[in-house]
Formats: structure tokens, C-alpha cells, sequence
């Protein structure tokens, strides 16, 4: 379907509908791969992850298998996950504790953990050969660029293109908003994640994010039951936990929807505020908001707390729950296949309440086998099979199009519900993909 160049871009993708191909065609995948996912920054994963030299986790990135290490000296490297000898993956372990060095499986070629070649087996057999001792050229590849943002640590697979802190723009509140939520300013992740396929296109689930208009429909019975519970507890005057809340409130109707607001930045990322919800009143919450006004004044605290944001989501491959402590992580495995990884993380010096209701929402919503998540999963597939069918040609992403405040680049959104993300998304696709960023 696309061959090059700007016209096709211009033919594919207009500012209110797309075509179909854009998510079911070979080519255009591939291209999405040069261009985007080996340009931009990615999450890796979070420096909790490895808190003690050797300690390390693996993770794709683009197409490249690579691995987090904290190295003897504290520093976090970035490695592909590649014995520089015949090629063989060096951990296939998703994380653990290599010591000093790791070992090849294969013929026990050594690397220190920042990625230099310590030892190879019966090493005289190299004389008169191109492998010199030494070479730079058998370390394992670092990634060309890892940087972090309070703990969160990226890669970008090429070595030009703009920080990481300029990448992030705006959009680094999910990181301040979730780490200043901690008394004591920092995050710890929990070290294990959903990690599930997804049968469907990567921009599916992206676009879905910040969509405001789909709860109320595709979570409806969810938070039909949930409420029916609530008024049962209630009527037997028990208190609902409040983990039904956050599961009802997917059922709060369209026009309520509509007065949240998203916010749309260069780059893709974009986010939604004004949730309903994500400051209950309960006693857990209040006593957390006490030990915040001890570590933070009570305006400080206040400034932390009154952040109202639900979602933020860093273009290509990230959605971040600031308030609710969750991130997920997408990973592009081929036109219809993608893999999500989700995360939750515990507050650093906040109460214990805190962390189950993370928890809770962790495994309420966002893990694949809820109520939740699950149905939006079927909406992806049933997307996705759609989209590879010949019944229409273009992606409607009409609404509220031209109805949107934008300033120096930065587009807000009079209206909730308004396609406006969807079309952010894709005009960084678009300067993506004809190699503008
Ligand atoms: S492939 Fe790794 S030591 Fe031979
Ligand atoms: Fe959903």
C-alpha cells in the first residue's frame, strides 16, 4: 500500500478520518518501525527494577531484545541482549541477579554487567586472528542513547533526536504527579507485570486510552453490577469499598463524560483531566492526605493532590495512571499483534491502604482478565478484524473536529469526548513517518 513519500502519508492520513491500511499493512508497519520505534524514546522500564549491582530485567524495545542492568559502580545500562561471540540471548529470564558478570549459555563468553567482554574460554586460541583482546567490538552493544526521568528510565535506539526531558514536554506530569503522590517523593515498583498479546493493532489500544466516550458503553454492565452492589451494601447501611467506585464510575453517562477534558501536546502525548472520582473522602484516603501534609505543607500537598489528571499518554508506547499508580507499556509485535505489559507501584512513604487500593485497581481494571479491561480488549479485535475487511476504507475521527483550542501547538479540548487525541496521535504519526521528528 505505501511506497514513499509524503503523498502517500497525505492520501493515508487526513485530519479527520485515516485509512484502514494504516493499521493492517505490512509495509506500513515496517515503516512504523524505522521510523518511529527505532527513533524514539521507549520506556525500558523503572530503576527499582535493579536496585543492587547485577540486578537486571529484559525488555523489548522496537525490535530489540534488551537488557537493564545496575552495574558495580550504580550506574543503569542499557545492553542488546546479544552474546557479541555467535549471537545467542544472554538472559532469557525476565529478570534476576547475574552477579558480576554474565555468562553465555552457549561456549561461557563473560560480560561485566556494563557490558565489556571480561573473559572468553581457552583464550589462546585467537592469535592471528581479527579478535583482539580488548576490541571494543566484542562488548555487548549499549543502546545508543538511555536516559531517565525520576526513575523511569528510556532508550532511543538512534543517536540523534531530542532529549529525553524534550521528548517528554508537558507530558512529564505523569511522572512528577505519580512521584510527588509519595511522601517521600519517590516511587517503588511492584517487579512483576501482566504481560498479555493483544490481536490487534498497536494504535488501537493507543487511541483508546484518552477515548472518553466508550466507558459508558463498553463497560456498561461492569458498572451496572458494581452500583447494584453498592446500593445493597448501602441499603444494609455498609460502607461499599472503595474499589467499586472506581468500577462504577465507568457507567456515569455520556454528558458527564463530556466535561472532562484532554489536552493534547506535540509529540503525540496527550492526556485527560478532570476524572471523576480520584479524590474520595474515605478515612484511608484521608489519613494518607495528613502524612502528605507532614512531608509536604499543606499547600504544597495540596498543589500534589489537586492534580486531576486520569490518564497520560507517551506517544508511541506509554499510558501512565499518575493518580492510581499504574503504567502500561506497549510493544509492537507485528501489524495485528501487540504486547502490553501492565505495571503498578507502591508510594514510598505512603500508608499501606494506599498501596492495596493500587492494587485493587490494578487487578479490577487494568489486568487482562477483568471486567474491564477485557471488554476493551474485545473491542480491540473486533477493531482490528473490521479494519482488515474490505466493509469501508477510513477510520472516523469526526468529532469535534475544528472545534479545538489550539496554541503554539498545544490543541485543548472544549469537550470531553472530542476525537482530538486520536487526531494528535496521528499527527505525530504522520511527521514520524515523513521523517519530521
Ligand atoms: S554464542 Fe555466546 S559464547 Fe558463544
Ligand atoms: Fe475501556
Amino acid at each position: 500500500m505505501m511506497r514513499n513519500g509524503s503523498d502517500d502519508l497525505a492520501r493515508l492520513v487526513e485530519f479527520d478520518r485515516v485509512h484502514r491500511s494504516v493499521y493492517t499493512d505490512d509495509a506500513i508497519f515496517e515503516r512504523e518501525m524505522e521510523t518511529i520505534f527505532q527513533r524514539a524514546w521507549l520506556y525500558v522500564g523503572h530503576q527499582s527494577q535493579v536496585p543492587k549491582p547485577g540486578d537486571y530485567c529484559t525488555a523489548l524495545v522496537g525490535r530489540q531484545p534488551l537488557i537493564m542492568v545496575r552495574h558495580s559502580d550504580g550506574e543503569v545500562y542499557v545492553l542488546y541482549n546479544r552474546c557479541a561471540h555467535r549471537g545467542a540471548m544472554l538472559c532469557a529470564n525476565s529478570r534476576g541477579n547475574t552477579g558480576a558478570t554474565f555468562g553465555c549459555s552457549y561456549h561461557s563468553w563473560q560480560y561485566r554487567t556494563d557490558g565489556t567482554l571480561e573473559s572468553i574460554p581457552l583464550p589462546g586460541g585467537y592469535e592471528g586472528t581479527r579478535l583482539k583482546p580488548g576490541a571494543t567490538d566484542y562488548n555487548l552493544r549499549r543502546a545508543a542513547r538511555v536516559d531517565s526521568y525520576r526513575g523511569f528510565v528510556f532508550a532511543s535506539l538512534t543517536s540523534s533526536g531530542p532529549s529525553l526531558i524534550e521528548f517528554l514536554g508537558e507530558a512529564r506530569i505523569a511522572f512528577d504527579n505519580m512521584c510527588d503522590r509519595a511522601p517521600a517523593g519517590e516511587l517503588q515498583i511492584v517487579p512483576t507485570c501482566f504481560r498479555f498479546i493483544q490481536h490487534s493493532n498497536w494504535k488501537i489500544f493507543m487511541e483508546n486510552q484518552l477515548d472518553a466516550l466508550h466507558p459508558y458503553v463498553t463497560h456498561e454492565s461492569s458498572g451496572r453490577a458494581a452500583i447494584e452492589v453498592e446500593r445493597q451494601l448501602a441499603a444494609r447501611k455498609q460502607q461499599p469499598p472503595l474499589e467499586y467506585h472506581y468500577l462504577s464510575a465507568f457507567i456515569t453517562p455520556f454528558h458527564e463524560w463530556d466535561k472532562l477534558q484532554t489536552v493534547n501536546y506535540p509529540h503525540g502525548h496527550c492526556l485527560l483531566q478532570g476524572y471523576m472520582g480520584l479524590r474520595p473522602q474515605d478515612p484511608d484516603t484521608l489519613a494518607y492526605e495528613a502524612v502528605m501534609r507532614e512531608h509536604y505543607g499543606a499547600e504544597g500537598a495540596e498543589r500534589i493532590l489537586g492534580v486531576n489528571i486520569h490518564h497520560v499518554l507517551l506517544y508511541p508506547g506509554l499510558s501512565v495512571q499518575p493518580a492510581l499508580q499504574q503504567l502500561r507499556a506497549v510493544r509492537p509485535l507485528a501489524p495485528d499483534r501487540t504486547l502490553t505489559e501492565i505495571w503498578h507501584f507502591r508510594l514510598k512513604g505512603a500508608p499501606e491502604a494506599i498501596y492495596r487500593r493500587a492494587l485493587a485497581y490494578y487487578n479490577l481494571i487494568n489486568s487482562p482478565s477483568t471486567m474491564v479491561n477485557a471488554d476493551d480488549l474485545e473491542n480491540f479485535w473486533r477493531c482490528h478484524q473490521g479494519l482488515a475487511s474490505d466493509g469501508g476504507d477510513w477510520v472516523s475521527f469526526h468529532r469535534s473536529a475544528g472545534q479545538d483550542d489550539d496554541r503554539d501547538g498545544v490543541i485543548t479540548s472544549r469537550r470531553g469526548t472530542s476525537e482530538a487525541p486520536m487526531r494528535n496521535q496521528f499527527r505525530a504519526w504522520k511527521q514520524y513517518l515523513s521523517g519530521e521528528q
